[in-house]
């Protein structure tokens, strides 16, 4: 509940910063090590606390992991390596760790009970409940497997071929966990593409998956083996500092080592069309996940229209990118966008509630939002309700208004983003 004042009214941003290791990627990294066999090494490792909830979570099941700051080491003895835990795992704030864990416990020949915060405690889990019961793992929860706490007991799997309800990578990782494990081919449909690390990493760790458009299909038995993981920045980091970058005036950033991962980068197309100063310097080939700099420049921007398959290409950048479309001349409408309504808040609420207490122009829809541009913002006291995302886009707000913004829950951002802060008054002219 602490209180912090944010830095406002900036004179401008320059520079550059190395953006720290990507979540989703991290949390992978570890997972894909612990049911390899063999040493697997992370080097840039976000150390956030999603993803050292992650650590705690693999440990507790058997997996020696060595942690030091952004260096990981996990001793991994294949998938019969994992026992049965004799605590409870806690998630705490994160989603992909428990949806994904599941995916792997589901094929497991034991028992586990999962927890995580108030937040995880309001998220659906029927998503990846139902097609891992149809693939024969037996799981329990409040209202009938909806939420946590969720109890799973896994066994033997049989191969399914499952169409997702909605855009989901963590619903579609956890479907590939299971099948890696299950008798037959299992086959994913998804409604448009999500990010596909997971399918990225079956290949790095020396397993076989293959993607048709919007299709995957899984062979299961597989069994993978160590590697090593050079983790690229966050995009959904990044972008935090390219909206910031773009909005204060008299700003020229370089945001080093981002990942470039096509499913990842609808920002980067959104922002361009809004007429951002964006620079992408693509470094050289990488195997296995691309990567580049990025240069931000003060912008000129006007309004657009963020909908369809954009969504899930950019679905943790909506908060900053509303932030953006205050700043742009005319109107911004987001659509398609009912999943905010399911993320760490609900990220249409929370967006509109708090940039409305700055005086920006905002309106929640049923699936999205309309900001009517070109609004000054002004000083007010807000929250980050608890999520990562908000806090650091309120910290954005604040750099182009004149008064003072006081931010409740600023402790959330180390979510995602310890050294935020730290990265942000290194900008500062
Ligand atoms: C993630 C997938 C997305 C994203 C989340 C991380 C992942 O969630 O919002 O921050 O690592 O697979 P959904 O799968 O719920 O869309």
């Amino acid at each position: 509940m602490d209180q912090i004042q944010l830095h406002t009214n900036a004179a401008g941003l320059s520079g550059e910063i190395s953006i720290p290791g990507d979540k989703s990627i991290s949390h992978r990294a570890v997972m894909f090590g612990a049911i390899a066999t063999g040493t697997t090494t992370v080097t840039n490792f976000l150390p956030g606390d999603d993803c050292l909830s992650t650590i705690s979570c693999f440990r507790k099941l058997g997996v020696e992991i060595v942690q030091e700051d952004n260096m990981v080491t996990v001793y991994g003895k294949g998938l019969n390596g994992l026992n049965e835990s004799s605590e409870i795992l806690d998630v705490g704030n994160s989603g992909t760790t428990i949806r994904l864990l599941m995916g792997i416990l589901a094929g497991r020949p034991f028992h586990n009970v999962l927890i995580g915060d108030h937040s995880i405690g309001r998220r659906p889990m029927t998503r990846v409940v139902k097609p891992l019961l149809q693939m024969g793992a037996k799981i329990d929860g409040k209202n009938n497997g909806e939420f946590t706490p969720i109890s799973i007991r896994g066994g033997e799997l049989t191969a399914i071929e499952y169409t997702l309800p909605v855009a989901s990578a963590q619903v579609k990782s956890s479907i590939l966990f299971a099948g890696l494990q299950a008798n037959g081919t299992t086959i994913i449909h998804e409604p448009a593409k999500t990010r596909d690390h997971t399918e990225r990493m079956i290949r790095q760790f020396g397993g076989e998956v293959e993607s048709n458009g919007l299709s995957v299909k899984i062979q299961g038995g597989q069994s993978l083996t160590a590697s090593h993981v050079n983790v690229p920045g966050d995009i959904s980091s990044a972008a935090f500092f390219m909206v910031a970058g773009a909005i204060v005036p008299n700003s020229e950033i370089i945001l080093k080592n981002v990942g470039l991962n096509p499913t990842r980068t609808g920002i980067i197309d959104v922002m361009k069309e809004m007429g951002a100063d964006i620079t992408i310097l693509p470094n050289e080939a990488e195997q296995y996940e691309p990567t580049g700099d990025i240069i931000v420049r003060t912008s000129n921007l006007v309004g657009t229209v963020i909908e369809g398959e954009l969504i899930p290409r950019l679905i943790d950048e909506i908060p900053v990118l509303a932030l953006l479309a205050t700043q742009a001349k005319g109107k911004t409408i987001i659509k398609d966008a009912h999943e905010l309504k399911v993320k760490e808040t609900n990220r249409i609420d929370t967006v509109v509630n708090e940039l409305s207490k700055l005086g920006a122009s905002i309106e929640a829809t049923e699936d999205g939002m309309i900001i009517h541009g070109g609004t000054a913002l002004k000083s007010g006291e807000v929250s980050s309700h608890g999520d990562h995302r908000i806090g650091m886009m309120l910290a954005v707000a604040a750099l182009i208004t004149k008064g003072e913004v006081m931010l409740t829950d600023a402790e959330a951002i180390s979510v995602s983003y310890p050294k935020f802060f730290n990265d942000l008054n290194n900008l500062l002219r």
